[in-house]
């Protein structure tokens, strides 16, 4: 082989440079800034820092609750992250007819597409991914065992992998990626703002 043709059969410089990105990269991209927003929410802050207190955990829950149900009805997703919710609230003495009176969350994200549910998912799922960290830091509340953090402990590895495979195998047309992220980014964006009234008189 000449030293050309060993050359015109490596990548150039170029030709990497322009590879565009995976669709995990350019989700985690646009999603950077309101992720580290939301480890600046007061209530999922005290959290990791480990000084919420039982009434201000409650309401944080019951908040959480009031998006994931409708947004697991939107999605097509099974009702494990609430269920979990559910039973974390029982455990802290919200009975089933108070939860049924909890507020949902009015304006959930654009769900209407599989590209725009493959975007949601990723925030949606992501956000179990810190979710063990910080169920550690809640010793201070629960002295042992799982009751009252479920929702915090249960992150399923194999719910993130199937995210992963899904996203691998995603088309690349940059306007299916562009409808995938305004998925995600819209999914942040209401979660962020239901999530800001969690001390309000309704939470
Ligand atoms: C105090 C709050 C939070 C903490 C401490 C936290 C922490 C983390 C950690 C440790 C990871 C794993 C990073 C890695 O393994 O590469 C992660 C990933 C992620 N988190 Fe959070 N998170 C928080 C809140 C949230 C919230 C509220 C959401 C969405 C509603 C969210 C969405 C995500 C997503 C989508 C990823 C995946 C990013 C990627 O593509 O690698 N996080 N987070």
């Amino acid at each position: 082989m000449s030293a050309d043709q060993s050359l015109a059969e490596r990548p150039t410089q170029e030709a990497l440079t322009l590879t565009p990105p995976g669709l995990r990269a350019l989700l985690r991209q646009a999603t950077q800034d309101v992720h580290e927003r939301m480890h600046r929410h007061d209530g999922l802050a005290a959290v990791m820092r480990g000084t919420i207190g039982q009434s201000a955990y409650r309401a944080l829950l019951q908040r959480l609750y009031g998006f994931h149900a409708p947004f697991e009805i939107a999605c097509g997703l099974t009702s494990y992250r609430s269920n979990n919710l559910a039973a974390d609230l029982e455990a802290l003495g919200v009975n089933t007819a108070t939860l049924a009176t909890l507020p949902l969350c009015p304006a959930l994200p654009r769900l209407d597409t599989p590209r725009r549910r493959l975007g949601a998912r990723y925030v949606m799922e992501g956000s179990t991914l810190g979710g063990r960290l910080m169920a550690r830091r809640l010793d201070t509340l629960f002295s042992q065992g799982d009751a009252g953090r479920r929702f915090f402990q249960d992150s399923d590895a194999s719910t993130w992998t199937t995210l992963l495979r899904d996203l691998d195998t995603a088309s690349n047309d940059p306007a299916h990626h562009h409808e995938v992220t305004s998925g995600a980014t819209e999914t942040f964006a209401a979660f962020e703002l239901w999530l800001a009234g969690w001390r309000g008189p309704a939470s």
